[in-house]
């Protein structure tokens, strides 16, 4: 089973040696596994070995005892072996059940969905931050990352300070967790700076850690929104491909449902046919909202040949203006105005069900790992 062993490499576990919380807890990392061992390397205190003989029983976990959301279960094995070569590290049993939570650990990625427009200022920001808020109070592990070079960003909106931003990260300056923000009920932001506009720019080093660090994010999210900014440069667009699901977004004028079939067609020519889905926002009403939403859908599925979902409108509302000029979420302060139920329902109708998830188990890669395919292969 050499793919299991690639698709496990790497993970970190937690080993200690009684059950409970009591003794010290060690971290690690999977260097390999077959059908019944799982190799990991050997657990260091203060550069001294710790000694785990053959035939003992240890705990492994797969989860950061730390970590807020509690150590997660306990997986008792055996040592079947010390090794010193090639690298110092321990073999253990690898039980089925431990397989199965390894493996599902390593197959889980984050719904990512990038929100975009084809004009300017029709309310993506807005959307993002408030469906992140949502989806956050409602219990889904959920981060937005703001990849827009817009006026008004994301920070701006929850009015958090974002001393740090994906350029520190790219750079090596910062570590992810240095430059997450908490937004309210958990939500974390990832203040994106000029680091994905420029993404075509990055070195081979400078791209890596980006994925790296961003795939260790995935990993953790169930959902990632990411406000994309509007327009079609390679950057936005490769976003498109790379995502599980676009969201459009328009108001009922012309011109902005002009420019949003204008981003239909460019995601329709990058052979992209599902997963995209529309959001009305500022209509007067629900019927003006379906009518623009119809008609469309109905010209993108007859002239390019892709089928996009509408997810529902957002109504005009001055709550939303008072929100932004008062940096307070609109989900947070004026949780029962019109718009804000509005994008109650959207959320609902973007959250990851649990079908979806079986269909995209398998060996695919992270979106991140995509994205990087699809910015080294143009
Ligand atoms: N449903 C709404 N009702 C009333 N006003 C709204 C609504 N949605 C957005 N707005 C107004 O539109 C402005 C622009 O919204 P937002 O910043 O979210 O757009 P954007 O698409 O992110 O813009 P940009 O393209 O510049 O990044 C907001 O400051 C707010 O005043
Ligand atoms: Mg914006």
């Amino acid at each position: 089973m050499a793919d299991e062993a690639e698709v496990f490499a790497n993970r970190l576990v937690w080993v200690h040696s009684r059950t409970g919380k009591q003794g010290t807890i060690f971290q690690s990392r999977v260097l390999g596994a077959d059908d019944q061992t799982l190799v990991i390397a050997q657990p260091y205190r203060q550069g001294r070995i710790v000694v785990y003989n053959a035939g003992q029983t240890v705990i492994l976990r797969m989860q950061d005892p730390e970590a807020e959301e509690g150590p997660g279960p306990e997986y008792p094995v055996q040592v079947l072996e010390r090794r010193l070569r090639p690298l110092p590290s321990l073999v253990l049993t690898l039980t089925p059940d431990l397989a199965r939570a390894l493996r599902g650990q390593s197959e889980r990625y984050a719904k990512v969905v990038a929100i975009t427009s084809g004009k300017g200022g029709v309310g993506k920001t807005t959307l993002t931050v408030n469906l992140g808020i949502a989806l956050a109070q409602a219990g889904v592990k959920t981060a937005i990352i703001d990849a827009d070079l817009g006026l008004a960003n994301v920070d701006v909106m929850m009015k958090i300070d974002a001393p740090y931003n994906l350029n520190h990260l790219i750079n090596g300056e910062r570590t992810l967790r240095e430059i997450v923000l908490e937004g309210p009920h958990g939500l974390r932001v990832v203040p994106g700076g000029s680091g994905l506009s420029e993404l075509a720019n990055l070195n081979e080093w400078q791209f890596g850690r980006l994925v790296a660090s961003l795939t260790e994010l995935e990993r953790d999210a169930e959902m990632i929104l990411i406000d994309t900014g509007a327009g079609l440069s390679r950057n936005v667009t490769n976003f498109f491909l790379a995502a599980d699901e676009v969201v459009v977004v328009t108001n009922p004028e012309p011109p902005a449902t002009l420019d949003a079939y204008g981003v239909m067609k460019v995601v329709g020519e990058q052979g992209r046919r599902h997963g995209v889905k529309l959001v009305v926002n500022r209509a007067q009403n629900p019927n003006e909202a379906s009518l623009v939403a119809e008609k469309l859908a109905e010209t993108a599925k007859r002239f390019l040949g892709i089928e996009v979902t509408y997810l529902g409108p957002v109504l005009e509302d001055q709550m939303v203006v008072s929100a932004v000029k008062r940096q307070k979420p609109l989900l947070v302060h004026y949780n029962a105005s019109v718009a804000g139920q509005g994008i109650k329902r959207l959320a609902r109708q973007l959250q990851p069900s649990p079908e979806a998830e079986l269909q995209a188990g398998g060996e695919r890669l992270g979106f991140f790992q995509r994205l990087r395919q699809l910015f080294a292969n143009p």
